[in-house]
């Protein structure tokens, strides 16, 4: 029996979700995030708000709609339901052929126009960190392979999840994930702590930035001439249109020469003014014109 003051009890059943709702719910977090969740993936969706509603005491999808719009409750409380609703799978060094691509063919070069002597790399949607922290240690060791180790390098994480950031901010991961970092870049950047858990040396640590910013905003981001962006396993979530949209923001964050990383097959037929296609059978990636 659902109370009749609307407030929830524990012993309340949790009401169904029609399709229309579906719909209202899944276009709230396309507009505000641009994942799209297909009809397919409804009951994760209706798993995720539902167990939301319960922290939170809503006994209705309406009233938890509604709370959601409130200035500024409703903010606060969307940043923890994005993060329900969103896909944080990641690993160290997910893709090695765009590592290798980086390392071995883009990296030599960059390093030699290095503006200032600094390199400026972007892992967006960095999910709780791990993306972030392989770019660092991939630059930090290629740079001093292509014999430029005193070039700068910084990387800037981000993603819309705070939990997924505060992950990586603290550098801390279980212990098994050690086994996705190899063996020549384990023992350099990385501690063990304890049986359970290693963290990420603070020399590296200290060359990611963490910060909360929506990929939606692309057009307007604080970054500028960036030297690489790596995007991968976010795109797939959005609309085949919203994702051409965004890459031409990106594309126009890079500097000439810059290089940008897509996960391979995340798009397909696409073709910017600025950008030229990285020959590579396994990677996608583009390079900004001069
Ligand atoms: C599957 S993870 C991918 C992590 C990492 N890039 C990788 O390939 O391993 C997708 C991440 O994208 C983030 N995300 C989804 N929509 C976003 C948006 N509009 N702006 C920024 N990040 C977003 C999610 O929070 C999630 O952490």
């Amino acid at each position: 029996m659902v109370i009749a003051t609307g407030k929830f009890s524990p012993l309340s059943p949790m009401p169904g979700m029609d399709d229309s709702e579906f719909e209202r719910w899944a276009s709230l977090l396309e507009k505000r995030t641009g994942v799209v969740v297909p009809l397919a993936r409804k009951a994760f969706l209706v798993t995720s708000v539902r167990a939301r509603m319960r922290e939170t005491g809503h006994a209705s999808f309406e009233d938890y709609f509604r709370e959601l719009q409130k200035v500024p409750e409703g903010a606060i409380e969307w940043t923890t339901l994005v993060d329900r609703l969103t896909v944080h799978e990641t690993h160290f060094f997910r893709h090695p052929p765009s590592f290798e691509l980086i390392a071995e063919d883009w990296l030599p070069q960059a390093a030699r126009q290095a503006t200032q002597g600094a390199l400026h790399a972007w892992s967006v949607g960095c999910a709780s960190g791990e993306e972030a922290y392989t770019l660092a240690m991939v630059l930090e060791r290629g740079l001093g392979a292509a014999g430029s180790p005193k070039t700068y390098f910084g990387v800037t994480a981000t993603d819309v999840s705070l939990p997924a950031l505060a992950v990586g901010r603290a550098g801390l991961y279980p212990r098994q994930k050690l086994q996705e970092i190899p063996p020549e870049y384990r023992e350099r950047y990385c501690e063990e702590l304890d049986e359970d858990s290693f963290r990420i040396r603070e020399s590296l640590r200290k060359r990611v930035g963490f910060a909360q910013f929506n990929l939606l905003d692309a057009a307007r981001a604080p970054l500028k001439r960036l030297d690489l962006i790596f995007c991968q396993n976010v795109l797939i979530y959005f609309a085949r249109e919203r994702r051409r949209e965004l890459l031409g923001a990106l594309a126009n964050l890079l500097k000439p020469g810059g290089l940008l990383v897509l996960g391979a097959g995340e798009v397909t037929n696409f073709a910017h003014a600025k950008l030229r296609r990285v020959e590579h059978r396994q990677v996608l990636a583009f390079l900004r014109n001069g």
